[in-house]
């Protein structure tokens, strides 16, 4: 990972902010397939903060929404300063091992505290950038002791050898599985180009706000499907990930880096058909199922979908009528 180094200029800022943001997101993205890999309910560990016992894999999910929120506060503040926020990330690992996960994760957490500490910003020229970085930093430390403490738990309770959920192989051949992995690609893609339009915006805030609501549905629908893959013997995957001999994914990948629409046009351009080919996916996966559990999970993540296609059908409209509109 690179440094943060001395920070004297506009530019400097928004190039070394930009590499917290590629950190933030690959480390949004890493926590959330970590957790979904492993069951519910199932390892606890003492939150020291909260001091109760806490879901691993729950909390892992929290921690992950986090790191977005690291992403967006990082974002925000690229734009303003006249930046463009990347969304290239960094690699994405993930271990047949649940422990040898929170143990990168851990890790992870220790190197990016280092980073945002190591960073050197001129005395007095960017005291909100100093200021936000250090309530950063102070989350990332709060993560590295959440993971450190479900390892150590997961050690003391003999769970060392505990294993993420695996794909069953004879789930290649089921169109209704590849169907769901296609659904949860494009909901992927899908949260992470309204998050980019919420930071391209958001000078906007109606749009910008209307726009993340749609990042966090998308969001939601991508975690249930997750737990609905389980439930049909399979697992969240990792996209353009390769596998190695012990079983190990990385993926440099994950989620695609760019998205078109340079202003409101353009880009409410692009969301309309994407919204509509999920709507139309859910249509053709839901009558694979009898009635019953998945069915239930995945309706209505469809009648959400049908309503964001309506929402972004008259946002698309609303715009085209005020010209000039940047
Ligand atoms: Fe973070
Ligand atoms: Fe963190």
């Amino acid at each position: 990972m690179q440094k943060l180094g001395i920070i004297k200029t506009n530019e400097d800022a928004i190039k070394l902010l930009n590499i917290a943001l590629e950190h933030e997101w690959a480390v949004s993205f890493e926590y959330t397939i970590h957790a979904y890999s492993m069951p519910k309910a199932t390892y606890f560990y003492q939150d020291p903060v909260m001091q109760v016992r806490k879901d691993a894999r729950a909390q892992t999910i929290q921690i992950g929404i986090d790191e977005m929120y690291h992403a967006l506060q990082l974002g925000i503040v690229i734009q303003q300063m006249g930046g463009n926020p990347s969304f290239k990330t960094d690699e994405v690992i993930r271990y047949p091992r649940i422990i040898d996960n929170l143990k990168r994760d851990k890790k992870t957490e220790d190197l990016v505290t280092d980073l945002y500490r190591t960073a050197e910003l001129v005395e007095g020229a960017f005291p909100k950038i100093q200021n936000m970085i250090l309530n950063i930093a102070f989350d990332e430390v709060r993560h590295g002791d959440q993971f450190q403490t479900m390892i150590d738990t997961l050690e003391a309770e003999g769970h060392q050898d505990a294993l993420c959920y695996p794909p069953a192989p004879e789930n290649r051949d089921k169109e209704e599985i590849q169907i769901l992995h296609e659904i949860m690609r494009l909901e992927n893609e899908l949260m992470h180009r309204y998050l980019k339009y919420t930071l391209l915006f958001s000078d906007h805030q109606d749009l910008s706000q209307r726009l993340f609501k749609n990042a966090i549905d998308q969001m939601r629908h991508w975690d249930k499907n997750a737990g609905t893959l389980i439930k049909l013997g399979d697992v969240v995957r990792i996209e353009n990930a390769e596998k190695d001999a012990d079983g190990v994914e990385r993926s440099f990948s994950p989620m695609p880096d760019l998205y078109p629409g340079e202003d409101r046009v353009t880009s409410l351009e692009t969301l309309l058909p994407t919204e509509e080919e999920l709507v139309r996916l859910y249509e053709q996966l839901i009558p694979f199922f009898p009635d019953g559990e998945v069915k239930e999970r995945l309706t209505p993540n469809l009648a959400l979908d049908r309503e964001h296609v309506f929402t972004q059908t008259y946002l698309l409209e609303n715009a085209r009528q005020i010209a000039g509109l940047k």
